[in-house]
């Protein structure tokens, strides 16, 4: 940041009736020193978007990653300056959203409904173009909220979309969910926008959601006469936005959707918006067509512009945004505080007292990371759990004189677990999923090849886990790795338009695969025929099963066929709690 170029953006903004200090000092101070370092610019073009996606329940800040340090006020404070400052009259921004809103943090998640409180504090920014995930479709009651609190709200009832996911009334009729598509012109430049909103292929929607593959939709008639209605020549950007991932080499999804639209709108500018994978992506689909990716767990905010809209030759550019105050500010020019956006900051502090979730049960003594340390290592969380927290459990159901193989899937753990204050918004974040322990008895030679077998398959069917990161390739491996432990520890993405998209550089984060599984392993007797206990989480019974009914098939030749009958209730505490307990425990020694 110069302070020459904070200067005149203080007298310029003091005309917009924004609340400003008025003294530079005062703004300067704002910015510990670690923060000063300049963010790359956003290019502003003609047309601009904002873009979040996964939020997750995580409008309450990062309170242990400076890095993320911002709330869901200060982006709404961010928007708003933003607008003023860098948009102005002469050009256009649009705000997306692609859902999942629920499921990961206390904030969300510590309610009942899950999601009561925090839809009314997401639903404070002022979305253009918004739409619904996969989480929004596990529970009825997240569906039924959903709908009634967003998709049907006076404030977004233009701006909600689902071209493909429909709503199932309480008398079973099937209705949109929200619009099917919103046409509309741009408040400034009068740009015309035709957009929809596409749900990945998900099977698992419960009773009250219905959702149709996106190619399918292309040949329904309200689609087909929307396309007739909106040709090529009343349209100059096709905005795609949705619940599935940009970059999609199984599914390819995507890029179905894109070759459908390319036969009926060729040469017109289109820009996709993705989520569910969790990751910053950029992806180049043609000269006139790009998509974006913004992370996950509100840490991104994902910046796109075309500019030359109409010229022919549109030019894109894109950044990931940190979600921090510091990022915030120096993007908009100017502090970060509008009344609006720290009222809600305020609101967001009660709700959390209110729910408790400061609430202080241990003392974490150094951090565990799911991906960038690997399961060998000491701070990696399945290393922690397979070697200090499940061999905790205790059966309350059977005799523990049996080996013991205790198999949890990697995907009911969602979030590092951070060095300090163990709370409970800690146990909504780390590992919310309360389980159930069943059991099988099986040979040795059979439980022993159980987690290899399904480490080798897909993600567990059961899991509410995003899909495996298969396109890691485009992680940090491709560009140059940052060492600077001057900066912070986070992401170096790499995507279709290189290393730069990143604002802020950071100290590179590694990477390591995790499998599907992990497994504590006590061994009593080691004869292979010898019967040991296989124990795992009731709701991936269905893939232990299948696991070892394939091995059998394989290794004994004979079709002994294990059913759920063969499974029994193991007892025992969940692996949260086994987790807080161990905690606790290690609190009182330290
Ligand atoms: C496209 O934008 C970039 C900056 O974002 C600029 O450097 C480049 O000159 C632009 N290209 C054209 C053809 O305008
Ligand atoms: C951690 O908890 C202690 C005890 O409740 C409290 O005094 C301290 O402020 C907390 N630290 C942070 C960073 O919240
Ligand atoms: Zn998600
Ligand atoms: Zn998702």
């Amino acid at each position: 940041m110069h302070f020459g170029q904070l200067l005149v953006v203080l007298i310029t903004c003091t005309g917009l009736g924004l609340a400003l200090p008025t003294s530079d000092q005062r703004v300067l101070q704002r910015f510990p020193s670690l923060e000063q370092a300049a963010p790359r610019e956003l290019e502003i073009g003609e047309l601009n978007f904002l873009h979040t996606t996964d939020t997750h329940g995580w409008l309450g800040s990062h309170l242990n990653q400076p890095n993320y340090d911002a709330d869901w006020g200060d982006f709404v404070s961010f928007v708003e300056i933003f607008r003023h400052n860098r948009i102005g009259a002469s050009r256009d921004l649009i705000l997306v959203d692609t859902g999942d809103k629920h499921d990961g943090n206390g904030l969300s998640d510590a309610t009942v409904p899950n999601g009561r409180i925090s839809t009314e504090i997401f639903n404070k920014q002022d979305y253009d173009l918004l739409t619904l995930g996969n989480h929004e479709l596990y529970t009825e009651e997240n569906t039924i909220l959903e709908y009634h609190r967003t998709a049907q709200s006076p404030k977004f009832k233009e701006a909600y979309v689902s071209s493909n996911v429909e709503f199932v009334t309480d008398d079973g009729d099937i209705v949109p969910f929200g619009s099917k598509y919103r046409y509309f012109e741009t408040t400034n430049r009068k740009i015309r926008v035709l957009s929809f909103a596409f749900m990945f292929n998900f099977q698992r929607a419960n009773a009250r959601a219905k959702v149709t593959p996106a190619v399918a939709i292309f040949e329904e008639d309200w689609f087909q006469n929307v396309v007739r209605q909106f040709p090529a020549e009343k349209v100059d950007v096709v905005v795609v936005f949705g619940h599935l991932p940009i970059t999609d080499p199984e599914d390819r999804e995507i890029n179905q959707v894109h070759t459908k639209l390319r036969e009926i709108y060729p040469q017109t500018v289109i820009q996709y918006f993705g989520g569910h994978s969790h990751i910053r992506d950029f992806a180049v689909f043609d000269d006139r067509a790009t998509g974006i990716q913004s992370g996950r767990f509100a840490e991104t905010v994902g910046f796109v512009s075309i500019d030359q809209v109409g010229d022919g030759t549109p030019n894109f550019s894109r950044r990931y945004v940190d979600f921090s105050k510091n990022s915030f500010s120096q993007h908009a020019k100017a502090p970060l505080y509008t009344t609006r956006g720290s009222e809600l900051s305020n609101h967001i502090q009660s709700i959390r007292q209110n729910l408790e979730l400061n609430q202080v049960v241990g003392y974490v003594p150094s951090s565990y990371y799911m991906y960038s340390k690997p399961t060998t290592s000491k701070h990696n969380i399945y290393n922690l759990l397979t070697s200090q927290v499940l061999p905790r459990l205790r059966s309350d159901e059977t005799d523990e004189s049996k080996s013991r193989f205790i198999i949890i899937n990697t995907g009911s753990i969602r979030y590092d677990l951070y060095k300090g204050n163990f709370t409970k918004d800690t146990e909504y974040i780390v590992s919310p999923f309360p389980n159930d322990w069943n059991y099988i008895e099986v040979p040795l030679s059979l439980a022993e090849n159980v987690a290899d077998y399904l480490n080798d398959g897909p993600v567990l069917y059961s899991s509410m886990a995003p899909p495996k990161i298969s396109n890691m390739v485009k992680g940090p491996a491709s560009c140059p790795f940052i060492h600077d432990p001057d900066l912070r520890k986070g992401y170096t993405t790499s995507d279709d338009f290189g290393c730069d998209g990143d604002d802020m550089l950071h100290n590179t984060e590694l990477y390591f695969e995790v499998p599907n599984v992990v497994q504590t392993v006590e061994l009593k007797q080691i004869k292979s025929e010898t019967a040991v206990h296989l124990i795992f989480y009731s709701f991936i019974e269905s893939d232990i099963l299948h696991a070892l009914n394939e091995l059998s098939k394989s290794q004994v030749g004979e079709t002994k066929l294990f059913t759920e009958n063969d499974c029994k209730k193991y007892g025992g505490a969940s692996t949260k709690q086994l987790l807080k307990e161990y905690i606790q425990e290690l609190s009182l020694h330290t």
